[in-house]
C-alpha cells in the first residue's frame, strides 16, 4: 500500500498546495500514517516521521523523499511518544533540518486483540499511554510551533468507540479519549488559529491494523461495507489532504470518518 505521482496526477487538488508546509508525523513509518505523509509530500510538503524502530523509520523516510524531487523527509527514530521529551527532541531536529511545523498528525498506536479476561492491567495501561497520552505529548511537544504558525492537528481515531467492540476495550477506551481530546483543542486553540480534527478509518486494505484484527481465514468483510469494499490508502490520503488544506479553513473539532459507512450499522467484529 503506497501513493505514486499518480495521485497528483489524477487529483482534484493541486501539486504544490502545501509548498513551503512542513508535517510532523507520529507512527509515520506505519500503515495510514505513511500514506497521509505521502499524500502531503507528493503535494508540496516537506516531513518528518518518528517512530520506535530507527531502521524502519529512516527507511520509510528515505522511500517517501523519493516521491517527489526536491522534497526533505527526514526519520526520527528510537522516539517513544509515552516519552514528551523525546518527542520534544524530534520537535527541536525537525525545526534545526526543515525550518518549521504548520502541520501535525498524531498517529502513533498500539493494538492487539485481546479479551477482558486476559488483558493485564499493564497492557491496558500500554495502549492508553500509546494512543491517548501518546497523541496528547505529540501536541504538547509541537505546540509552539502549531501557535506560531496557525497550524493544524490531525488525529488518527478509530470508530470502535461508537458501539462495543469485544476484545478491544483498550484500544476503545483509548480512542474514545483521543476524540475528546481534539474536540477540547478545537475549542480551546481556534481563537489562536489551531485547528484540530479527527481521521477515524474504518477496514482500510493493506494496513498493519487490518493485519491485526482480522483472524485468519475470516469471511471477506466488503459486501457487509455500505458502499461494498474495503477502504484504500488514498481514501485516507484525500481526507488527510482535505483537513490540512484551506478548503477546510472553517472545519475544527470534527471526526472525518472513512469507513465506507460502517459505523452507521455497526460493528461485525
Ligand atoms: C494480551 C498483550 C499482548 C497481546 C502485549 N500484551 N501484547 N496482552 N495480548 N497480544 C501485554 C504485555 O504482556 C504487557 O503486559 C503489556 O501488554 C505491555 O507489553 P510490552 O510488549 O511490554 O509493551 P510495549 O513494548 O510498549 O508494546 C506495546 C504494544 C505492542 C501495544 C503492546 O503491541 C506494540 O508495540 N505495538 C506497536 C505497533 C502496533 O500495535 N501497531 C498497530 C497499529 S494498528 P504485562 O502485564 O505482561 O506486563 C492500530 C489500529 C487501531 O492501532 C484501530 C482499530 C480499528
Amino acid at each position: 500500500m503506497a501513493l505514486d505521482k499518480s495521485f497528483v496526477d489524477n487529483s482534484s487538488w493541486k501539486p504544490d498546495l502545501f509548498k513551503g508546509k512542513v508535517v510532523f508525523v507520529t507512527g509515520g513509518a506505519g500503515s495510514i500514517c505513511r500514506i497521509q505523509t505521502e499524500a502531503m509530500v507528493l503535494l508540496g510538503a516537506d516531513a518528518a516521521i518518528i517512530g520506535r524502530n530507527v531502521q524502519k523509520t529512516e527507511n520509510a523516510a528515505k522511500e517517501i523523499q523519493q516521491l517527489r524531487p526536491g522534497s526533505k523527509v527526514i526519520g526520527l527514530g528510537n522516539v517513544d511518544v509515552r516519552d514528551v521529551n523525546s518527542i520534544a527532541k524530534s520537535v527541536e531536529k525537525t525545526v534545526e533540518e526543515l525550518g518549521r511545523i504548520d502541520f501535525v498528525i498524531a498517529g502513533a498506536a498500539g493494538n492487539f486483540l485481546s479479551d477482558f479476561n486476559h488483558l493485564s492491567s499493564n497492557a491496558f495501561k500500554s495502549v492508553v499511554s500509546i494512543d491517548l497520552l501518546g497523541s496528547f505529548n505529540t501536541v504538547k511537544a509541537c505546540f509552539d510551533q502549531l501557535r506560531k504558525n496557525k497550524g493544524a492537528i490531525i488525529f488518527v481515531s478509530a470508530t470502535l468507540h461508537y458501539y462495543g467492540v469485544p476484545f478491544q476495550s483498550h484500544v476503545g477506551a483509548a480512542k474514545a479519549g483521543v476524540d475528546a481530546l481534539s474536540n477540547a483543542l478545537a475549542v480551546e486553540l481556534g481563537p489562536i488559529g489551531i485547528r484540530s480534527n479527527c481521521i477515524a478509518p474504518g477496514m482500510i486494505e493493506g494496513t498493519e491494523g487490518m493485519s491485526r484484527l482480522t483472524p485468519p481465514g475470516a469471511t471477506p468483510f466488503d459486501k457487509k461495507v455500505p458502499l461494498q469494499r474495503l477502504g484504500s490508502g488514498k481514501d485516507i490520503a484525500e481526507a488527510t489532504v482535505y483537513l490540512f488544506s484551506p478548503a477546510a479553513d472553517y472545519v475544527t473539532g470534527t471526526i472525518q470518518v472513512v469507513d465506507g459507512g460502517v459505523w452507521h450499522i455497526g460493528s461485525f467484529m
